[in-house]
């Protein structure tokens, strides 16, 4: 039976994957990005977010549903963007697209976090902010981070947040008990625009290899990604959610052996 999909960042590398895939599925695909895309949206601010849930209302109509909500779009700079687009463009348009993720039979949320989330250093201030809710104040936080010459922590601690954010939502009243799952995947490495503009960079790429060890199979293809993506949102895997899937070639594993145990 034909799926009906929304999937934010399709415009590109991952995103775009996971868009093809449920293409050749068959399935409706509403793909938002801020260009090139179904439904173009800046998910950096509220208003962008709040019209990118409206049009996807719009565009699945009164008695129709979303099946699953896949979150790719996002960024890596060292400025207060990424918590804006990585954090709050992800956490809002799940929050907004409840009710049609309700309305399905089997409903899937699967967020993309990162390595850098789980293990790398990141800012708790930024992080408490937006698990409060309080846009204003994680901006905040995060030009603080950034004056004070430590912007690279913003990344890591939107995707931190997004984690914390999925599992505690996972289990909380309108998600779990109304069958929607909804868990992250968690990438290393990956051969996309996105990692292709800092690996330009020679001492970025080696501090990045240094940063995200891959010992099975290196670099990640976005393919590769989209495949257990589509695994967590496919209507049979039923029992899985909160969970943090890191799909990263043995990185969070090499980095930190004991933590899960
Ligand atoms: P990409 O740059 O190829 O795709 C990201 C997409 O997000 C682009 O189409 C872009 O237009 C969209 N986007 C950015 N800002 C937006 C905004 N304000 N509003 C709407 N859309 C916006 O990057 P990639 O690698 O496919 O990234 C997808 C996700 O995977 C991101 O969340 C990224 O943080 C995550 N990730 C990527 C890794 C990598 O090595 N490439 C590693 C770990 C996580």
């Amino acid at each position: 039976m034909s799926r009906t999909i929304v999937v934010t960042g399709a415009g590109s590398g991952i995103g775009a994957c996971v868009r093809e895939r449920y293409l050749k599925e068959g399935d409706l695909v509403i793909g938002v990005d801020l260009r090139g895309a179904d439904i173009e949206a800046d998910l950096s601010t509220p208003e962008g977010r709040a019209a990118a849930v409206a049009a996807v209302t719009e565009t699945v109509g009164p008695d129709g549903a979303v099946d699953a909500l896949i979150t790719c779009a996002g960024l890596s700079v060292d400025k207060e963007v990424t918590v804006r687009v990585n954090y709050f463009g992800t956490t809002e348009v799940v929050a907004g697209l409840r009710p049609l993720l309700a309305a399905s039979p089997a409903p899937r949320v699967v967020l993309i976090g990162s390595i850098a989330g789980g293990a790398h250093p990141n800012d708790p201030a930024v992080i408490d902010a937006c698990l409060s809710g309080d846009e204003t104040a994680a901006v905040a936080a995060a030009r603080a981070a950034v004056e004070a010459g430590s912007g690279y922590v913003l990344y890591p601690s939107s995707k931190n947040a997004v984690a914390q954010w999925a599992r505690r939502t996972a289990v909380s009243a309108g998600w779990a008990d109304a069958g929607i799952a909804v868990n992250v995947v968690a990438p290393g490495i990956v051969l996309t625009p996105m990692s292709a503009e800092l690996f330009a960079d020679a001492q970025m790429k080696e501090l990045m290899d240094a940063a995200v060890p891959m010992p099975l199979h290196g670099y990640a293809a976005a393919d590769d990604v989209a495949r257990v993506v589509c695994f967590l949102a496919d209507a049979a895997t039923t029992h899985v959610t909160g969970q943090v899937l890191y799909v990263d070639g043995g990185a969070e594993t090499t980095l930190r052996p004991t933590t899960q145990f």
